[in-house]
């Protein structure tokens, strides 16, 4: 079909990938032990720091987001340790999932899907779990577009307890703040495949010097996942194991890409998407999930088909026939939120495409809105802003 390869990938991740990015990927392979992998893998650290606010050296795990994750546990806890996850959505209860499976002690912190956590939350269960080794946390929770305060709850673990703050960034990290040195973050995880740009494949796990000194007594077996072989071979600007190098060369150039823009035009950016579908959504008469003190910059999720008499999962449906994805809810949020992505390379005529389409879809699914008062309104918010 001539429009086949014309689509419109608004889901949460895997994002869209910049022509240059996708060029990059296409040069030859070379050896993954060649001077010119070295030279890339370092090239490749070195320029993720900013991304991170680190001085560390973050390493490259070739592996999806949830092998970071796993690693963060295994090489933080080791066995009979006790371990604080603050749970806001799915990706909290994956993280609550895996230090259960590995039979750690798991205190969990459930907060109201859809709301952020506050400090004086986590302070009161740290109050009652005083011998916690490591507190877990979903910076942008994906599956309900909360966005966590990271640098308040960092306070919190450091003045009430000798925990270490273990932070999952997959669905944020490039897209918003983070200044792990500075916030006392002591490991940070994200992946490739979301406001970097990438294909999915590449994870990335940056760690402080105290979470350091924890991982250097660690007492738990792990192989692929062990987090001191990578650093033995990144301060030889290598991996234990062989690297995707072709993703490598992808994030080398949408790393450049980055930079390029600047991170704060980067943050500026995601700031501005996030306000132009949350306005435009609101104004065509939908109810949005998270707050707006709460929203991620990086997915909005908004209600439909729960109290609504309409179904999200028929309006997802009709925008697939537009050609535009965007997700359903995860767990028992499925069938009462769609969530609509725009992080990496997303810019403000995506978000006016992708609300356009989802006015035509409402109307297809019987919803009764005014076509236009979405695009308009965050048409609005687009020239306020420039
Ligand atoms: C916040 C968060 N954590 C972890 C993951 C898991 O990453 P992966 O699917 O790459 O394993 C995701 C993926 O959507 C995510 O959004």
């Amino acid at each position: 079909m001539t429009f086949s390869e014309k689509f419109h990938l608004r889901i949460p991740g895997p994002t869209p990938i910049p022509s240059r990015v996708q060029q990059a990927m296409n040069q030859p392979i070379f050896g993954h032990r060649s001077q010119e992998a070295t030279q890339l893998i370092q090239e490749c650290s070195q320029k993720l720091k900013p991304i991170f606010g680190t001085g560390q050296d973050p390493l490259i795990l070739t592996s999806s987001g949830t092998s970071a994750l796993e690693a963060a546990v295994i090489n933080t806890l080791s066995p009979g340790d006790e371990a604080l996850v603050i749970v806001t959505g799915s990706f909290g209860d994956r993280f609550a999932k895996i230090v259960e499976r590995y039979e750690f002690t798991l205190h969990r912190l459930d907060i109201e899907w859809g709301k952020s956590c506050s400090p004086e939350q986590l302070r009161i269960a740290l109050q009652q779990h005083p011998k916690t080794k490591a507190v877990f946390v979903t910076y942008c929770e994906t599956s309900t577009g909360v966005l966590n305060p990271i640098e308040e709850l960092s306070k919190v673990v450091h003045t009430h307890s000798e925990a270490l703050f273990v932070v999952d960034g997959v669905s944020c990290i490039g897209a918003v703040p983070c200044q792990m040195d500075d916030w006392g973050l002591d490991v940070v995880v994200t992946g490739s495949q979301k406001a970097l740009m990438l294909p999915p494949g590449l994870s990335f796990i940056a760690v402080s010097r105290r979470a350091w000194r924890q991982i250097e007594q660690n007492q738990m077996p792990s192989f692929y996942l062990n987090l001191l072989q990578y650093r033995n071979s990144l301060s030889q600007s290598t991996t234990p194991y062989t690297p995707a190098i072709s993703l490598l060369l992808g994030l080398k150039e949408a790393l450049c890409m980055l930079e390029e823009e600047g991170l704060e035009q980067v943050f500026q950016r995601h700031e501005l998407l996030m306000s132009m579908c949350r306005t435009g959504v609101q104004s065509m008469g939908l109810t949005l999930m998270a707050s707006k003190q709460d929203a991620s910059p990086t997915v909005t999720s908004i209600y439909g088909g729960g109290a609504e008499a309409w179904s999200s999962e028929d309006v997802r449906k009709h925008l697939k026939q537009l050609r535009v994805l965007v997700a359903g809810g995860q767990q028992h949020l499925k069938g009462q939120i769609f969530r609509i992505g725009h992080m990496g390379y997303c810019d403000s005529l995506d978000i006016l495409t992708a609300l356009s389409a989802l006015e035509i879809a409402l109307t297809q699914a019987g919803v009764p809105i005014s076509l236009g008062s979405g695009v308009k309104a965050a048409q609005e918010v687009y020239l306020h802003h420039v």
